[in-house]
């Protein structure tokens, strides 16, 4: 078993590079497929997710290779349209596979994603808009029989903006015939990323980063050169951690753009934050001050992503801070690990209200989720002694080596290998 070793109460300075982003690379590995072709990414980021998107690619017959700038990735020799139930568990955001594999087989086989670590993740409006496209679809017993010998584009409404939706239908379109619409489309800068490499690759798509996606489909794809997008919440995580524990730290690639409303509130909490092309700047010098409500959203709100190391970074505020979690049923996981390290929170419902304390102290805990197993590691940060993060597997779902990272801003965190059973 992995753990993190965090002593906490060291001043960060310095600099990191930011990964690529996580939530643009998935997407994008699965628009491969449509390709046929040999597609590099830039700064891929090295993840967990980001393998078990590998491994779906090489189950249906597909290469992938990594070189040391990025990866490389084949997917002329196509030969399934099926993938297995252990993968589709394995990343709950599997079912972005769908829309891609459909559009270039006109079939596929695929188990439910299932629920996850933040409550029930349905997939109702990725399949009422595969539909809309022309695909049937069976999805009794928690398969997903999809057959779709013609999509033909149409004007595609979402009852609400998915970021997993737009993208699915998204790959759908570039592979129907004529014209399809997406309404109400989530505008996040993934969103953007992921368009931006359908064009590279020939695909005619416009419109992402506001509500309504246009995709011009049938045109034949190629392969393409293409740098992923600087992962924003792994920022955002560097952010808090720099809030967290005071000190400077300058974040290479990142995009203050795609992270207005998170550094808003880290310069009312009383961090200085500077920007410019090259990156972001975050100075800490004191105890930071409670913040007007934290409301997650669609972005351009709040990222609810960044939920939980905010959280972390003001749990020595001076005063009350309300969050309020819009977006995912069960996003407060890891508060009863915070409260094990002395943070003053209390949950009603969507609802959770921080109380600035003095002091934190460093204990055991346990990761129950990607970010909320970051936050750990911002509180971690600000505790007095040693702090002991278990169920790190969490972590490297989404973070490239976040240990590596931190050290380099001074932090004293490492990582052990224990025979010790977590429970
Ligand atoms: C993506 C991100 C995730 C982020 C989330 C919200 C990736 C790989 N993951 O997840 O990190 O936290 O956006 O910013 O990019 N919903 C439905 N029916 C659907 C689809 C979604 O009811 O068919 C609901 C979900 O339960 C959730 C909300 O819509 O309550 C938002 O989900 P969505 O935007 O789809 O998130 P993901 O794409 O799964």
């Amino acid at each position: 078993m992995s753990q993190l070793l965090v002593r906490g109460r060291s001043r960060l300075d310095g600099e990191v590079m930011v990964q690529g982003a996580k939530n643009s690379v998935l997407p994008i590995l699965a628009a491969t497929l449509l390709t046929g072709d040999q597609v590099k990414l830039r700064g891929c980021p090295r993840l967990r997710d980001v393998d078990a998107s590998i491994r779906i690619l090489q189950g249906l017959g597909c290469n992938a290779s990594w070189e040391a700038d990025g990866l490389v990735v084949d997917t002329a020799g196509l030969r399934g349209c099926a993938v297995s139930d252990m993968l589709m568990r394995e990343m709950r955001s599997s079912a972005i596979f769908l829309g891609a594999i459909l559009a270039r087989c006109g079939r596929a086989e695929l188990s439910y994603p299932g629920g996850c670590e933040l409550g029930p993740r349905p997939i109702d409006l990725h399949l009422a808009g595969l539909r809309d496209l022309g695909a049937e679809i069976d999805d009794t017993g928690g398969h997903l029989h999809c057959r779709a010998s013609h999509l033909r584009g149409t004007n595609l409404v979402l009852s609400l903006p998915s970021v997993g939706a737009t993208e699915n239908l998204m790959l759908a379109a570039c592979g129907a015939e004529g014209v399809t619409s997406i309404a109400n489309a989530a505008r996040e800068p993934e969103i953007v990323d992921l368009q931006n490499f359908l064009n590279a690759c020939g695909a005619k798509v416009s419109g992402a980063g506001t509500s309504t996606i246009t995709v011009e489909g049938g045109q034949r794809l190629h392969g393409c050169d293409y740098a992923v997008m600087p992962d924003r919440i792994a920022a955002a995580t560097y952010l808090c951690a720099v809030a967290s524990a005071g000190g400077r730290a300058f974040l290479r690639g990142a995009r203050e753009a795609h992270l207005a409303t998170v550094t808003a509130l880290l310069r009312e909490a009383g961090c200085v934050i500077t920007s410019d092309a090259a990156g972001i700047v975050c100075v800490c010098e004191k105890r930071l001050k409670a913040v007007r409500p934290v409301r997650t959203a669609p972005y351009p709100g709040f990222p609810t992503d960044a939920q939980a190391v905010l959280m972390a970074a003001l749990l020595r505020s001076r005063g009350a801070t309300v969050f309020e979690e819009n977006i995912f049923e069960n996003r407060y996981r890891h508060v009863d690990e915070l409260i094990r390290m002395g943070a003053d929170i209390q949950v009603s419902g969507r609802v959770a209200v921080v109380s600035g304390t003095d002091t934190l102290y460093g204990a055991a805990v346990r990761c129950t989720d990607l970010r909320g197993g970051a936050a750990l590691c911002v509180a971690a940060l600000a505790a007095e002694g040693e702090s002991r993060i278990m169920r790190i597997g969490h972590i490297d779902r989404g973070y490239e080596n976040l240990e590596r990272d931190l050290s380099t801003l001074g932090a004293d965190i490492v990582r052990v290998e224990t025979e010790q059973i977590e429970g």
